[in-house]
């Protein structure tokens, strides 16, 4: 009887003892809890644009994201150095010509240096409009909510500037009080509600991409307010963003002497992303590998020093694949492929601005055949700056970035060839100066 009762006892205690692993265990890898301050010490306005007053209830957070100012390592293709793009590939001064990017187009910094970059950057002239303002401040919710996005667009840029003090910071992208997750941006919110699409039905993971769908989108100004609009009408590849920009005829600007109406794509880093790349049809969001988790003791919160993964691919990409050097090699494969594909399209569409110029400026050239011709630079165009000015070197999406940098070359040499056409002159079929494949850029230390 005694030994039955020492068994039970042992039994029960084994049991207890798994049971109570198991809960370590899942509470070890739960992610931190939203409210890591049970009792908050400051209670937060709606839509507050200070992040330091959020930070008194989240220092960690708010630390890490300060951190976001001091970042200026460069990488191969990225990093935080603010490397002047046209002094890295002098073919976008070209590419650029007639328009703002020609004459100033930097790589993205830390979200701190929002405000310092879009005061100093050429682009911005005393017609800018404040649209300009949209990413790249924590007061904009607020703003928003207040006078309305159409007003605050229809602004110049130089009057909103008073209104405009705070970096990026916490009202971006926290709903106060409940410190959700949520899109701010109501341009954003148009644009998935335009598909059917309500963001408040999308999970927590798919909440931790969305997030930052709020500015890493691509964008174009409509009509004489320049009001901010995201166009995903009929959906957010390449090729359905262009019909949505051809439906309106949108042009940014009409390139000198080609009299093509060409539309600048600005970094669609969401679109890239979530259009199946590996990493998002396995569940990986951009917070996985751009917020990942830090341990302090027992504490463990969001890294909100958002910068570019191979500065830390250890903590970044070393939470799900083991060996990170064998990643960080495939990383280099994979953008030293993408770049020179985007150069070799590059190259096409000089070749094609040549040849449309010289048909232009020919009397005698068809002007149907001319115009299927600037038809096909546009597109070609468009679809090499959606890849080009997307971050990452095409990492984010190997194969989409590939496949539209394919189809960019192949328009942009039937462009060439109408153009030829159309003067009726072969010799534009020729290739130009620039036809030759650099290697990557060097790193400014
Ligand atoms: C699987 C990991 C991973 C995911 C997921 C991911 N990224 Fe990245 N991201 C990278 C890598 C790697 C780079 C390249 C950095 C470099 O070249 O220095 C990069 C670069 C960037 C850059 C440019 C940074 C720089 O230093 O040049 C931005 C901006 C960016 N990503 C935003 C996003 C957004 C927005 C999402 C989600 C839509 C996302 N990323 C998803 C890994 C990731
Ligand atoms: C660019 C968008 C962005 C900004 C700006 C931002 N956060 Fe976050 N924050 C996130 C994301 C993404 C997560 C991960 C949420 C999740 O996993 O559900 C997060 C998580 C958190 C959490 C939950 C605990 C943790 O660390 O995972 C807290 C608290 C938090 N943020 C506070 C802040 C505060 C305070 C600020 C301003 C100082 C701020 N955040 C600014 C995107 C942002
Ligand atoms: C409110 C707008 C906004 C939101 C939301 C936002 N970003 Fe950014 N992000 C920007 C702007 C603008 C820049 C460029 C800042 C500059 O160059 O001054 C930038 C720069 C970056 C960089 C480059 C940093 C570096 O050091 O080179 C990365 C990486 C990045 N963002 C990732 C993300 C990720 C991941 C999210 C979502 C968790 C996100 N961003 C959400 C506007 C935003
Ligand atoms: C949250 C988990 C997670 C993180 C963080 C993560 N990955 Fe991955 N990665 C995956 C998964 C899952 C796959 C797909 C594996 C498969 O299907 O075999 C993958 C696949 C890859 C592949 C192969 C892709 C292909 O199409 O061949 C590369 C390269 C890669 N990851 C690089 C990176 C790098 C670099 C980082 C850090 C910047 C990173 N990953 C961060 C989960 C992650």
């Amino acid at each position: 009887m005694k030994k039955y009762t020492t068994i039970i006892l042992v039994g029960i205690i084994l049991v207890l003892a798994v049971i109570l692993a198991g809960v370590l265990l899942y509470l070890k890898n739960q992610p931190p809890q939203e409210r890591a301050v049970i009792q908050p010490l400051v209670t937060i306005q709606p839509l507050e644009a200070d992040s330091s007053l959020w930070g008194e209830n989240y220092p960690n957070e708010y630390s890490s994201l300060i951190q976001t100012a001091n970042n200026n390592t460069p990488t191969t293709y990225g990093g935080s150095a603010q490397n002047s793009y046209l002094l890295q590939d002098p073919r976008l001064v070209i590419l650029f010509m007639g328009y703002s990017f020609s004459k100033d187009y930097n790589q993205p910094r830390g979200h701190q240096n929002t405000l310092i970059d879009i005061r100093a950057t050429k682009r911005v002239t005393a017609t800018t409009h404040a649209t300009c303002y949209s990413c790249k401040s924590s007061d904009n919710p607020g703003l928003w909510a207040q006078i309305g996005m159409e007003a605050f667009d229809s602004k110049l840029f130089s009057d909103m500037t008073p209104a405009i003090n705070n970096p990026i910071g916490c009202s971006n992208c926290h709903e106060a009080g409940t410190m959700r997750l949520v899109i701010t941006n109501p341009a954003v919110d148009a644009a998935f509600k335009a598909q059917g699409i309500d963001w408040r039905t999308f999970t927590r993971q798919q909440m931790r991409s969305a997030v930052c769908a709020n500015c890493h989108v691509t964008y174009y100004f409509a009509g004489d307010s320049k009001v901010l609009t995201v166009p995903w009408d009929n959906g957010t590849r390449v090729e359905n963003i262009i019909q949505t920009e051809d439906s309106v005829n949108f042009s940014d600007w009409i390139y000198p002497d080609t009299g093509t109406p060409i539309m600048k794509a600005r970094h669609p880093d969401y679109e890239l992303f979530t259009a199946d790349s590996t990493h998002y049809k396995a569940g990986v969001s951009c917070a996985d590998c751009h917020m990942p988790y830090i341990r302090e003791g027992a504490l463990k919160y969001s890294s909100h020093d958002i910068m570019s993964p191979l500065l830390d691919p250890q903590l970044a990409c070393g939470q799900c694949h083991t060996d990170v050097n064998v990643v960080l090699a495939r990383v280099s494969v994979i953008q030293d492929t993408i770049y020179q594909a985007k150069i070799g399209t590059e190259d096409a569409l000089i070749d094609t601005i040549t040849a449309i110029k010289a048909a232009a400026a020919k009397p005698d050239s068809d002007p149907a055949l001319l115009d299927e011709a600037r038809n096909l630079h546009r597109h070609a165009q468009y679809m090499w700056d959606f890849i080009s000015s997307s971050n990452s070197m095409g990492f984010h999406n190997p194969d989409e970035a590939l496949r539209i940098l394919r189809n960019a070359t192949d328009l942009a040499r039937q462009a060439q060839m109408k153009a030829a056409q159309a003067a009726g002159d072969p010799s534009l079929l020729t290739t130009g100066v620039y036809y030759t494949i650099d290697p990557p850029p060097t790193p400014v230390p």
